[in-house]
């Protein structure tokens, strides 16, 4: 085996801290990443494609991953995807940086959910953007307040472009979008000429129940672009999802100066992912994935309700890597997090996930990151940090 070639510079994005057990970290557990998997296809991506796999790439995604995807999304779903209406992506981080760019111009008004991803309202201001808030509660987006919203912006002359959502195992509640607001929302965006940009990345890690439809698969043509991803159902590191839309969006995405110069995005990483699916270790993968964050999610859920007060909500999710707990009125996050990393954990304040900083009444626990017993731990501390800040 190679000796690993010393670097005074890091290799990856996350840090830790001695002594923190950090559930801020939404990130997989390094430790279940399918390393002998991606070995294997590697080795069988040069031995089967050879230096095919090392040519500039076909620019919508190489054919075997794309036939894959749209086999596995027709079995799944109650639509098939043409093959001119799905591409491969560099993630979804890639995938909705590069949407806004071909269908927003600065200035245009593009609705999120409150809370959201904070990682993404940073790419979407970075488009500079009119952005505004709809809220949200267990059941996911608050589609009637949207309504509202879309209406009053319509009157006013400044139609909404689009809405970002992450409708499946959410990023940060964890919450669902229920099955009659999933029809609805599709309706009326249908009705008000809104593209949603649906954020798909944790679909594969389903714990109680297989997941919802995507709306994509629900809505009519050309009214959701679905970003999914290979970040959570295989690994990170691979940058690597997919795009599903109406054929003059995923072309456009597909088929422009970048791809024209470089061939279609991560080509071998996407034959190594092909040779992944194809073999069969996708599906035995994204089942012990499934398997083992479930345990760690209902380990975490079972030692906050043992160690939080009752005036604490905590939600569990059907799904994902996130657990939302609610504080009383008088608990604000940004002050328990103190008290919390003096015990020796940490978390996400909910007020990072909103367009205006409110939302600090609630916070956002990983449980990806961290075995069953230091998740325990993690909440035992923060139970130590509610009773030292009273
Ligand atoms: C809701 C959501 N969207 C997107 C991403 C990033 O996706 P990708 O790695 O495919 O860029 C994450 C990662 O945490 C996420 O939680």
């Amino acid at each position: 085996m190679m000796l690993p070639i010393p670097s005074r510079l890091p290799i990856v994005q996350r840090t830790s801290t001695e002594g923190l057990i950090d559930l801020a970290w939404g990130h997989p557990d390094p430790a279940l990443l399918p390393v002998e998997a991606l070995r294997r296809a590697s080795a069988a991506a040069l031995d089967h494609y050879g230096s095919a796999a090392l040519e500039y790439g076909s620019s919508a995604g190489p054919g075997p991953l794309l036939e894959w995807l749209i086999d596995g999304i027709s079995a799944l779903e109650d639509r098939t995807p043409r093959s001119d209406q799905i591409a491969i992506t560099g993630g979804n981080s890639q995938a909705l940086d590069q949407v806004l760019h071909l269908v927003t111009t600065p200035g245009d008004v593009v609705l999120v959910e409150a809370p959201t991803y904070h990682l993404a309202l940073r790419i979407l201001r970075s488009h500079h953007l009119t952005l505004m808030a709809i809220p949200t509660d267990r059941d996911g987006l608050q589609v009637d307040a949207l309504r509202d919203t879309l209406h009053t912006l319509r009157q006013s002359g400044t139609p909404a472009r689009a809405l970002y959502t992450i409708p499946t195992y959410h990023n940060p509640t964890g919450s669902t979008l229920s099955d009659d607001r999933r029809q609805a929302l599709v309706e009326l965006a249908a009705a008000e000429n809104l593209l949603i940009l649906e954020d798909d990345v944790y679909r594969e890690l389903a714990y109680d129940a297989p997941a919802p439809p995507s709306l994509w698969s629900i809505a009519p043509a050309g009214v959701v672009a679905r970003m999914g991803s290979f970040s959570k159902s295989l690994a990170p590191g691979l940058r690597l999802g997919y795009l599903t839309a109406d054929s003059d969006l995923v072309q456009r995405c597909a088929v422009n100066e970048v791809t024209g110069s470089g061939g279609g995005i991560n080509h071998f990483t996407a034959l190594v992912v092909a040779m992944v699916c194809t073999s069969g270790d996708f599906n035995a993968i994204t089942a012990a994935f499934r398997a083992e964050y479930c345990a760690r999610r209902n380990a975490l859920i079972g030692a906050l309700r043992a160690s939080l007060p009752p005036d604490y909500t905590i939600q569990t999710p059907g799904g994902g890597f996130f657990v939302w707990v609610t504080l009383p009125e008088h608990v604000q996050a940004a002050a328990l997090l103190d008290h919390a990393r003096e015990q020796g954990m940490s978390f996400t304040p909910g007020s990072r996930f909103t367009l205006d900083g409110s939302g600090d009444n609630a916070l956002r626990l990983a449980f990806s990151l961290y075995p069953a017993t230091m998740l325990v731990e993690a909440a035992r501390r923060l139970g130590d940090a509610v009773r030292s800040m009273a």
